[in-house]
């Protein structure tokens, strides 16, 4: 039996856990395991293939980033090239890697992705490839499974940064706009905003109006409250608005980016109090992965070969209610896990008087 392993899209914290996890679960079969290098981007190079070993996964569980590298811009059916005249454009080369993973007798292979990477998984199912995919994101917007690899670290992060700022608003009586990732979800604002005490949370689940924030800080003033922690969803926009982005290049999603500074420059004019904007990015993807994703991750990685080795193909292995769960990879695929607006986190911070924007 040979495998390969793939990481796609954006990194997480967990990812080295998860290849280590499948790569000693596989040897211990007596299979073969090849990791991708850098991404389906790769296939087309005369070296795709690194052969795992123990020795090449000893000592990884608590590195951030992944061994093999990754890209997102590595999508084999809109593969980025450069034409004659120096065009970006895209093109489809699919086939060409289906050809790749027989030349190299693959028998299966472990997509570790977000919604991305589950899409591309779910097209080449259809092209006769064995796929278990295992869910990475930092966004936590994978639809049917509770959690992503990544997630905890991110939120960990986020609410360590936010925890910092908010010190230095204090001390300056000023309003502090801190935008966090999360795409088009607002998960990542949400469990760090609530966790860090904020005072204004938004998401892209509920478009905000500046009155609702203007109302809070002059809620707080009264109370002596001279400085205000806001944290927006990189995804987050206002009511009837649109959402701020930073440009699309040939073969990768939109980039959002921007929104902090725009509230931050409203909110000051509308209160006459000074403002900062702070953007946390990349930040949130770094790092060594906490006790939380390094287990989750380990316990996807062994999962998927348990999958293989069932030949259970074609799914995604998914924490649900803590149960590793088994999921048709087409009925997930192309959706989205948004916030629900009657979770009880969200209710949560609205009960302990978090302004939600609306
Ligand atoms: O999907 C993970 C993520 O970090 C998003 O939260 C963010 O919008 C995006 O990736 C950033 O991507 P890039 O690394 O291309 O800037």
């Amino acid at each position: 039996m040979n495998i390969a392993i793939n990481t796609g899209g954006g990194d997480a914290p967990g990812l080295n856990a998860a290849i280590r996890a499948a790569t000693l679960a596989a040897l211990k079969r007596g299979w073969n395991v090849y990791g991708i290098r850098n991404g389906y981007g790769s296939i087309f190079t005369d070296d795709p293939f690194v052969q795992l070993y123990p020795r090449s996964v000893r000592g990884i569980t608590f590195q951030g980033g992944t061994i093999l590298g990754t890209a997102n811009r590595g999508n084999p059916f809109e593969m980025p090239y450069v034409d004659e005249d120096g065009n970006e454009k895209t093109r489809d080369v699919s086939d060409q890697l289906v050809e790749t993973f027989d030349k190299h007798n693959i028998d299966a292979l472990v997509a570790i992705g977000g919604d991305g990477s589950m899409r591309i998984a779910n097209k080449l199912v259809q092209k006769g490839i064995n796929i278990v995919g295992i869910p990475k994101t930092i966004d936590n917007d994978i639809y049917g499974c509770d959690v992503t690899l990544g997630f905890d670290t991110a939120v960990t992060t986020a609410t360590e940064a936010l925890d910092k700022i908010t010190t230095t608003a204090e001390a300056h009586h000023r309003l502090m706009v801190v935008e966090v990732m999360g795409r088009y979800a607002g998960w990542i604002a949400l469990h760090s905003g609530i966790s860090s005490s904020a005072d204004v949370i938004l998401i892209p689940e509920i478009p905000f109006t500046y009155d609702s924030i203007v109302q809070k800080i002059k809620e707080r003033e009264q109370r002596n409250r001279h400085y205000t922690m806001i944290v927006v969803a990189e995804g987050a926009k206002e009511k009837d608005g649109e959402l701020v982005t930073k440009g699309k290049s040939v073969g990768q999603e939109v980039r959002l980016g921007g929104i902090a500074e725009r509230v931050a420059n409203e909110l000051s004019e509308r209160t006459g109090k000074e403002s900062r904007s702070v953007v946390l990015g990349h930040l949130q993807r770094g790092g060594s992965p906490t006790t939380y994703d390094r287990l989750i991750s380990l316990r996807f990685g062994a999962a998927a070969i348990r999958c293989i080795a069932d030949k259970d193909f074609n799914k995604l292995v998914a924490l649900r209610d803590n149960i590793m769960a088994r999921v048709p990879i087409d009925e997930i695929a192309g959706k989205m896990k948004s916030v629900p607006l009657d979770s009880d986190t969200l209710q949560t911070a609205r009960d302990i008087g978090i302004c939600m924007g609306d």
